[in-house]
């Protein structure tokens, strides 16, 4: 019997019972790499009968040669006919059929091509671009094999060995979309099958992203290659003359191991019949799918439309010059006019993006003084990609206003209730992770968080666990109140809240509107939500992806007033 089933919590004893004083994985040193991979090689068998590779065969991918491949651009998504309106039959919308399919691509010149599954042809899958109160239908059509190349944990609530090995079901998150379209992780379909969503896109200007979110096994189908934008534009981002057409370029971001043979590999735990890890930090990070590629750019402004798709990595991004000390002088400022949810009030001038899994950001980058140079992407010391920025001058007719879109702030009185709900990690006695909650509930536990149509709530999330949690609510859009330290243990043992430092505001780039939110250690951090749009049953949850599979995810229910 694996030794994380005889430390499973009942409700009952959790959370109280154990309180994480591991210092855990951090968050986003590659270090992190050398950890996982002690812990692994355990001849694993993947449900297609292949053996998973172990980390003997990874590749450093710093011994490939960079900036030898053009970033890739996504296709635009392509409806192919009218449909009816799901309940306005006399409304034509445009249809969209994805199918979810086996793929093979190359990840760099000199590596194999990787086998991976992606919505279309490629991952990421095509963009969509659509616009603000244009209602479009997608055909996600699962057309996958029946075995999956990733490793099960079969201990995991929701993929159980009863359960078949692939089920996909598709999100659109950042939706405001009904409930029985939104993919609820419970209804995934299997080979052969589809699903027939309607997204009504009835919200502002934004970049959203779609990915699976099947029970169980939804970080192995993203870490796949399950991921895609979608945008959503307005008359207000049209008036603001932003960079666009091949000057917005979006960059997926996301990290992988991968073996010398240039194939994915996801790490499994020393135990093989409980193979989940809590934590997936790959020592590759891909752009738009490719490992070091590179853009040529005109030396003008760019809009450049950030993911973080990573299944567990922080990125802190930075631009730099290509030159030797480009870390201490060459660093090139960037501005975000944008976040999840769409545009800032005014424009934001960085030198480093910090980007949690799950969230966007929305950056305009100025080369116009950078004629003839290459410029680096960088996470850290990572150099992630390259523009080379050509040397004759150009017309740049694009603006960077000083104002975007006003946000108004949402008054705490406005919130009708306030929850506190806490972020829980459960070790065994050797300090191994186990288990994640959410306010010590399991997934299958009744709903607890019912907020009412058309009412705000506050809810105060408190993290006593030493990782930062990005926590995503769906069908909602939130403003982040505030972040304050608190004494865990006090808590845990009295049950008192004992506040040891000031509220702090949210980041000015974090101050807009937001579907995601960083939930920093020790901090009570608080979001206002109003709960508009749809009546119905959601989800929330992490998005650190393990997280999020081994029970970090909630149901809750937005229900009819009275
Ligand atoms: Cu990005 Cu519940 O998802
Ligand atoms: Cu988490």
């Amino acid at each position: 019997m694996p030794c994380r089933l005889s430390f499973r919590y009942d409700s009952a004893e959790a959370p109280e019972t154990v309180i994480n004083r591991r210092k855990f994985l951090q968050r986003s040193g590659l270090a992190t790499t050398a950890l996982l991979m002690s812990r692994s090689g355990f001849g694993m068998t993947h449900g297609d009968g292949t053996t998973a590779p172990t980390f003997a065969t990874a590749i450093d991918p710093t011994t490939l040669t960079k900036f030898v491949d053009p970033l890739p651009l996504p296709q635009i998504a392509k409806a192919s006919e009218y449909r009816a309106h799901p309940s306005i039959p006399k409304l034509k919308l445009p249809y969209y059929r994805i199918a979810i399919q086996p793929t093979t691509a190359k990840i760099h010149r000199d590596l194999n091509p990787t086998r991976q599954w992606s919505y279309g042809p490629s991952s990421p899958g095509p963009a969509f671009e659509t616009r603000s109160g244009e209602g479009i239908l997608v055909e996600w059509a699962n057309q996958l094999p029946t075995n999956h190349f990733l490793p099960i944990d079969h201990h995991i609530h929701g993929a159980d060995a009863g359960k078949p090995q692939v089920r996909t079901v598709a999100h659109l998150h950042g939706a405001k979309t009904a409930p029985e379209s939104d993919g609820y992780p419970e209804d995934w379909q299997v080979p052969g099958k589809s699903a027939l969503y309607y997204y009504p896109n009835q919200q502002d200007a934004a970049m959203l992203w779609y990915h699976d979110h099947t029970l169980g096994i939804n970080r192995l189908n993203v870490y796949a290659g399950l991921v895609g934008t979608f945008m959503i534009r307005d008359s207000v981002e049209d008036a603001l003359n932003l960079p666009k057409g091949k000057y917005e370029i979006p960059l997926v971001l996301y990290d992988r191991l991968l073996t010398k043979d240039g194939q994915l590999l996801y790490p499994v735990s020393a135990d093989p019949e409980a193979p989940w890890v809590p934590e997936v930090f790959g020592n590759a990070i891909l752009a738009n799918g490719k490992l070091f590629p590179y853009l040529e750019v005109e030396p003008r402004k760019y809009r450049l439309r950030v993911l973080n798709a990573s299944n567990s990595r922080f990125y802190h991004l930075s631009l730099s010059s290509g030159s030797a000390n480009a870390i201490a002088n060459g660093q090139i400022g960037m501005n975000q006019i944008g976040t999840d949810q769409g545009l800032l009030p005014s424009p934001v001038p960085l030198k480093t993006l910090v980007i949690a899994p799950g969230e966007r950001a929305d950056l305009v980058v100025d080369f116009s003084e950078h004629l003839g140079e290459q410029i680096l992407v960088k996470n850290d010391a990572f150099d992630v990609m390259q523009f080379r920025v050509s040397a004759s001058k150009v017309n740049d007719e694009s603006s960077l206003p000083t104002s975007l879109r006003p946000v108004q702030k949402i008054p705490e009185s406005e919130a009708v209730k306030t929850r506190l709900l806490t972020l829980d990690e459960y070790d065994t006695p050797k300090g191994e992770t186990e288990l994640m909650l959410l306010n010590g509930s399991h997934w299958s536990m009744p709903i607890t968080e019912k907020p009412v149509f058309n009412t705000t709530e506050i809810w105060s999330l408190m993290n006593p666990t030493n990782d930062s949690h990005p926590i995503h609510l769906h069908l909602v859009r939130f403003q982040i109140l505030d972040r304050r330290a608190y004494e865990p243990w006090l808590y845990q043992t009295k049950r008192e809240i004992h506040y040891i430092g000031a509220a702090l505001p949210p980041q000015p780039n974090e101050a807009g509107w937001k579907d995601t939110v960083r939930v920093d250690s020790r901090t009570v951090t608080r979001i206002i939500v109003p709960f508009t749009g749809f009546t119905g049953r959601y989800v929330w949850h992490c998005h650190i992806l393990e997280h999020e599979d081994n029970e970090m995810m909630r149901p809750y229910e937005v229900v009819a007033p009275g």
